[in-house]
């Protein structure tokens, strides 16, 4: 199954597939999520769902049951 992933502020639009990892759709994207550890402990790579869910990108995949997800990476200076 394929969902369309829009990475926000850049607004890059880009298919994904169920369970492909978050850092792989948006370096395909040509978005760069900031890492750390890739291993969910040190949050670098803490980036928000459309619905107000924070995740962190490297332990996250993408989530079934939606045909589009917007990831807003946090580069708003004012957050
Ligand atoms: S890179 Fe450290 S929590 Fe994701």
């Amino acid at each position: 199954m394929t969902i369309s992933i829009r990475f926000l502020p850049d607004d890059v639009t880009v298919n994904a597939e169920v369970g492909e990892s978050l850092l792989d759709v948006a370096d395909r994207a040509g978005v760069s999520i900031p890492t750390g550890c890739l291993m969910g402990s040190c949050h670098a790579c803490t980036v928000e769902l459309d619905d107000g869910e924070v995740i962190r990108a490297c332990i996250t995949p993408v989530p079934p049951g939606k045909d589009e997800l917007t990831i807003n990476l946090f580069s708003d200076p004012t957050w």
